[in-house]
């Protein structure tokens, strides 16, 4: 049986780009196969960059809460937080011993960072060997991720294979999964939608705040009378994502005839989005509401978690040594 494995880091609660990008594809995936699936929250990654303890704390809950609620079967599957098996980092160890210092520093996430940030800790610089360990530490042998997260996979591959090659039959090579449906979610800017560029739509907020989110979605000038051009208005290209093909014919048509406005446009997404994820949203509500269940669910599967994680972690050191 293989073993499907990807990681979330939890740095907010998950926008609809990522619900749309990431995690419904994701729990398609994990529904399509009889494969096991184990997906946990990256919240030691997300250490490298947030200094809050409840920020830690409430962002592990909000990207819990939207998995669960979008229907993450985490009986079927095994569903943790990182932090709750601290074998992860004793496995980092080790493969930091054959991480090249060489190759880490050209990996685009970190170069990325580098220009970004001012502070730059360690942490982010060894990102890809906690993420190499998060992989490793199962014998995953599928990790779907998308595009940006290749180079890592990459650099998994590259540590795996050098400790093979010294301690030979010690870890399992993952295989890359690259979802080709790629879809790139707009944001209220029309560019990517992203937490860096504070552009998000969070269908979670309540309906006052997400429908503020919605009406402030860029357009241009034209006036209520003009026909519109759909192609090029960020509400539309929104709309369709979500829209059946005939909403999404009767939007075209109220563009193209004119006398209709963007702020009416709008009010259309901001429904439809209310009608979509009525369930979702009021399943995240209940979770965030009740974190006592979140924790039960991801103590569950830190249970399941840790028993794999110990004995290929019995390999590991037998075979190293220790
Ligand atoms: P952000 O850019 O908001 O920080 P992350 O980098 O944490 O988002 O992304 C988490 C997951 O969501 C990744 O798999 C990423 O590919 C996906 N994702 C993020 N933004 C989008 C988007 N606008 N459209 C589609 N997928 C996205
Ligand atoms: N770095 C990944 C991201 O930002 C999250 C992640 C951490 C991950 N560990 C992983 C993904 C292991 C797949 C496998 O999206």
């Amino acid at each position: 049986m293989a073993r499907i494995l990807t990681g979330i880091q939890s740095t907010g609660t998950p926008h609809l780009g990522n619900l749309l990008g990431a995690i419904i594809p994701a729990i398609q995936l994990s529904k399509e196969t009889n494969n096991q699936s184990l997906f946990f929250i990256a919240d030691l990654h997300s250490f490298t960059t947030i200094r809050e303890a409840n920020k830690i704390k409430e962002n592990t809950y909000a990207t819990a809460a939207a998995w669960l609620a979008f229907g993450f079967d985490s009986k079927k599957n095994i569903f943790y937080r990182q932090s709750d098996i601290p074998e992860v980092c004793e496995l980092a160890w080790y493969l930091s011993c054959f991480a090249k210092f060489s190759r880490l520093q050209l990996a685009h996430s970190f170069k990325d960072k580098l220009d970004r940030i001012k502070d730059i800790n360690t942490g982010l610089f060894t990102y890809p060997v906690l993420m190499a360990a998060d992989i490793l530490l199962y014998d995953a042998n599928i990790v779907p991720v998308g595009k940006d997260q290749i180079q890592h996979l990459e650099i998994t591959r590259d540590i795996a294979a050098s400790l093979n090659h010294v301690f030979p039959n010690t870890l399992v090579l993952p295989e890359t999964k690259i979802d080709e449906r790629v879809m790139i979610v707009p944001g209220t800017d029309g560019q990517k939608m992203s937490k860096s560029y504070n552009n998000m739509i969070n269908i979670f907020l309540d309906d006052k705040k997400l429908r503020k989110q919605i009406m402030s979605i860029k357009t241009d000038s034209a006036n209520i009378e003009d026909p519109k051009d759909y192609n090029s208005c960020n509400v539309f290209n929104l709309y369709k994502l979500l829209a059946n093909k005939n909403q999404v014919n009767e939007l075209k048509s109220k563009y193209i005839s004119g006398g209709y406005g963007y702020g009416n446009a709008k009010q259309e997404l901001f429904e439809l989005i209310c009608i979509n994820y009525k369930s979702q949203r009021e399943m995240f509500m209940h979770l965030i509401q009740n974190p006592k269940i979140i924790d039960q669910e991801l103590k569950e599967g830190a249970k399941k978690a840790r028993e794999i994680a110990r004995n290929v972690l019995v390999r590991v050191r037998k075979n190293v040594g220790y």
